[in-house]
C-alpha cells in the first residue's frame, strides 16, 4: 500500500437530480471520480475529486494512436448496506493484460482495489437498490503523452468514475450473425478491451441496428463460421442440454468475468458444459432439429440476457420462449443471488468494501 490517495469532495451533491426508479444505462454520473496520472515510471498524484471534464492537449497520443483501454464492474448493497463488488480482481487482471497489449503502463491491483473502495465509501448513496439496478464502475486508462509521431507513450491517466444504472436489456436480445465483418483475428488485440475494438465494431453495428437488430453475434477471422462473441457479451449455446461456449485459446474474444462465473456455476450444478468451436451450421442444424434449447449473453453490463431470436444469412431464427429455459433460468438466479449479496457465496465472489476503513477520509 505504498499510494496515498487524497480526497477533495464536492461542495453540494447532484444525487437529488436524479429519479433512481427510472436510470437509463450509462446517463448519470456520481459525485465523485478518482485520477491518477503515470510519468517516470510511476504513478503520482492518486486524487479522488468532484466528477467533472478535464482539459486535454489537441496531440494527446489516445486520441491519435488509440492507446486507451477499460474495465467494468458492478457495485451493489449487501442485506446490511454494505457495498460489494462482484471479483473485482478478475477486473484489475483483465485491466492488466489488456495494459500489457497495447503497450501501456501496469496498474498496481493494491492501488486499483484502494481507489475503487475509497471511491465506493464516499458514493456509496448512489449505489442504488432497486432490482436490476446498481452502481456501474468504469476504470479506464489512456496515453496522455503530447507528441505527434508513432510510437508507444509513457505517460497516462487512469481514471475511474462510476453511473447508477438500471438494467442493459429490457426484452430478449436478437443478435445479426454476421458473415462479412469481422471483429478480432488470432495474433490480433480481441481479448483486450481496448477501444479500438469496440470503435471498429460501430459501423456494422449500426447497420444492423437499423435493421432492427440489436447486437452482432461475431463469427471467426479465418473461417467466418465458428461463433465468437456479442459485441457486449460473451455467447453460451445450449444444444440438447449441453451447453455450449467457445474457448478462449485463439486469444480472439474477451475473458469474461461473467463467462468464467456461468461455468463454474452450471459445472457446480452438474450441468454438462463444453468449451470449444461451435460452428453457425451446428447451431442451425441444431435448430432444425429442434435440439436448439438456448442460447444467452454474459457480460458485466447485461448479466445473463436471453437471445430471442438470431439471424444468419437473410433467415430469422426464434428461440424457445425465455420461461421454458430452466438451465439459464437457473444459472441467472444462482448468479445474482450471489452478485447481489442475498446467496450464499460459496466460491468467494463477492468482494465487501471495507467502508470502517475509508469513511473518515
Ligand atoms: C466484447 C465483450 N465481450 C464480453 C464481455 C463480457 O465480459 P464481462 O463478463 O467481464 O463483463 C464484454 C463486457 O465487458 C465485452 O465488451
Amino acid at each position: 500500500m505504498g499510494y496515498k490517495i487524497s480526497v477533495e469532495r464536492v461542495k453540494s451533491s447532484r444525487i437529488g437530480e436524479v429519479d433512481f426508479n427510472n436510470l437509463p444505462f450509462g446517463r448519470h454520473f456520481s459525485d465523485h471520480m478518482f485520477m491518477a496520472d503515470y510519468f517516470d515510471g510511476d504513478w503520482h498524484n492518486c486524487r479522488i475529486i468532484p466528477f467533472g471534464e478535464y482539459s486535454i492537449h489537441p496531440a494527446l497520443s489516445a486520441l491519435h494512436y488509440g492507446q486507451a483501454i477499460f474495465e467494468g464492474m458492478k457495485a451493489e448493497k449487501d442485506e446490511d448496506g454494505n457495498p460489494i463488488v462482484f471479483r473485482p480482481s478478475k477486473n484489475i487482471n483483465r485491466f492488466n493484460i489488456s495494459a500489457d497489449r497495447m503497450a501501456m503502463a501496469q496498474m498496481p491491483e493494491d492501488l486499483f482495489m484502494q481507489a475503487m473502495d475509497k471511491l465506493l465509501t464516499i458514493d456509496k448513496d448512489w449505489i442504488p437498490s432497486a432490482p436490476e439496478s446498481s452502481l456501474y464502475v468504469r476504470p479506464h486508462m489512456f496515453a496522455t503523452e503530447e507528441f505527434v509521431g508513432i510510437r508507444a507513450a509513457e505517460h497516462f491517466r487512469f481514471v475511474m468514475f462510476t453511473c447508477p444504472v438500471g438494467a442493459y436489456y429490457n426484452r430478449p436480445v436478437k443478435v445479426f450473425i454476421h458473415d462479412k465483418y469481422i471483429r478480432a483475428f488470432p495474433g490480433g488485440v480481441g481479448f483486450a478491451k481496448c477501444a479500438g475494438n469496440y470503435g471498429a465494431a460501430m459501423m456494422p453495428a449500426r447497420e444492423i441496428q437499423k435493421m432492427g437488430y440489436d447486437q452482432i453475434l461475431w463469427l471467426d477471422g479465418i473461417h467466418h463460421k465458428y461463433l465468437q462473441e456479442i459485441g457486449t457479451m460473451n455467447i453460451f449455446v445450449i444444444i440438447d442440454g449441453v451447453i455450449i461456449t467457445p474457448g478462449l485459446d485463439q486469444g480472439t474474444i474477451l475473458d469474461g468475468v461473467t463467462r468464467d462465473s456461468i461455468i463454474q456455476l452450471a459445472e457446480n450444478e452438474g450441468y454438462l458444459l463444453q468449451e470449444r468451436d461451435i460452428s453457425v451450421d451446428e447451431i442451425i442444424n441444431a435448430y432444425h432439429e429442434g435440439k436448439l434449447d438456448d442460447m444467452f449473453g454474459t457480460g458485466t453490463a447485461a448479466v445473463l440476457s436471453h437471445i430471442g431470436e438470431f439471424h444468419y444469412k437473410g433467415e430469422n431464427y426464434e428461440l424457445p420462449p425465455i420461461e421454458g429455459r430452466e438451465i439459464s433460468n437457473k444459472l441467472k438466479e444462482r448468479l445474482t443471488g450471489i452478485k447481489s449479496g442475498k446467496a450464499e457465496d460459496i466460491f468467494g465472489w463477492v468482494h465487501t468494501v471495507p467502508v470502517g476503513v475509508y469513511s473518515g477520509s
